[in-house]
């Protein structure tokens, strides 16, 4: 059995289907199921809390900080564990030392886990909200950002591969920006971490939040957040909890990590969390990173070609991918979409412009996507 074969083997929900929507939950790998399972059995066994509890807690934690630390270029020092995505974007969002009137930038290609924290920011804190339209030109968005940019801008929040389109934006550029004119970088890594290699040192980001259960295929809530050495002391703690701190005194409040653990919430479910490593150890240990951002790049080109020879069908996505690729119909995008998965051949829908999209997962075919484009021919035309 040639590798791919035995990675599909791995994930069963990828031959029931033609399964093409990692970019919203990847399909779960047996190891993973195991790991929680094995898990929830420990805890209806022994009754959860027993002497070595937070012994062996925190040294999951810590291996999940570790294997982050890895993939991404940092030091575990710098990793948060969250529960998702926008758990680490609110994080820093609303941990920002806002004063009315100050102004932060973002784009119109984001997700809710990038706008609503900043809507939330505005509400509280009277910030203005500058949109860099950055739809035609991605590759352009470092100008279109520093011609945004004022004395009062603190923050640039924005995704590194955009859930609409599938670009994937400038950021070292755009990070060359945001440091010029002392603004902090706030980065959506949803679309990017596990899709594509992420190195934050060479990104020169401030912050980066990802999660497990897209391209990592690891289960829902879990999650991480990079925060660089120099900008974890520059944004205030949001959530206090037990995980925050390193000590507390009743009258002189909490001494918080001095790391990135300081964002970090208290309890969480230990399944999740085996899940959550579970996946990154199969992701680097079986799969192998290097392999998988390879084959989902590849596959990606592919889609982008088939799609391009069928009738009716536009690609918006433009050639630099993740593993993104939005396409647009001349037929009703939600009669297709219920017409594909019907045919067993699952998409989504995205906004702005309304398209269809596809995330060409590792474990996915060359055969799928033929399919895909086949079983588009009588579709996509009005
Ligand atoms: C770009 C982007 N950001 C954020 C999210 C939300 O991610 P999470 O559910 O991990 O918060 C998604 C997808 O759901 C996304 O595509």
């Amino acid at each position: 059995m040639d590798r791919l074969m035995e990675i599909r083997a791995q994930v069963p929900a990828v031959s029931t289907q033609v399964y093409l929507n990692t970019g919203t939950a990847g399909p779960m790998p047996e190891p993973v199921r195991a790991a929680m399972v094995e898990s929830l059995a420990s805890q209806l066994a022994d009754g959860r809390i027993r002497a070595d509890y937070y012994v062996k807690l925190s040294r999951l934690k810590r291996e999940i900080r570790e294997r982050h630390a890895a993939l991404l270029g940092c030091d575990p020092e710098e990793i948060a564990l969250t529960q998702n995505t926008t758990d680490g974007m609110n994080m820093v969002t609303l941990g920002v030392n806002w004063q009315p009137g100050d102004e932060a930038i973002t784009t119109n290609l984001e997700h809710a886990g990038a706008l609503f924290p900043l809507f939330a920011a505005r509400q509280r804190y009277g910030i203005t909200i500058r949109i860099a339209d950055v739809l035609d030109r991605p590759e352009e968005a470092a100008a279109v950002i520093e011609r945004l940019i004022t004395p009062r801008t603190k923050l640039i929040s924005l995704s590194h591969v955009s859930y609409i389109t599938g670009a994937v934006l400038p950021i070292r550029e755009i990070a060359e920006v945001a440091h010029r004119h002392g603004v902090l970088l706030l980065v959506d890594g949803a679309q990017s971490f596990g899709a594509m290699p992420v190195d934050v040192k060479a990104l020169g980001v401030d912050f980066y939040a990802v999660t497990s259960q897209k391209w990592l295929c690891g289960p829902e809530g879990a999650g991480a957040l990079y925060a660089s050495r120099d900008a974890i002391s520059q944004v205030r703690i949001t959530f206090a909890s037990y995980g925050t701190a390193q000590s507390y005194d009743l009258y002189g409040g909490l001494l918080p990590w001095g790391n990135a653990k300081k964002f970090e919430q208290g309890t969480v479910q230990p399944a999740v969390l085996a899940g959550q490593l579970a996946a990154l150890r199969w992701l680097t240990e079986e799969v192998g990173t290097d392999w998988a951002h390879g084959r989902i790049r590849r596959l990606a080109a592919d889609a982008r070609e088939l799609l391009a020879a069928v009738p009716g069908v536009t690609v918006v996505t433009p050639a630099e991918t993740a593993g993104l690729v939005t396409f647009q119909v001349e037929a009703n995008a939600d009669a297709v979409l219920k017409a594909l998965a019907a045919q067993e051949i699952i998409v989504r829908t995205v906004p702005h412009p309304r398209s269809l999209r596809l995330s060409t997962g590792f474990y996915n075919t060359e055969e799928e996507l033929e399919r895909l484009a086949a079983a588009l021919q009588p579709l996509a035309r009005a």
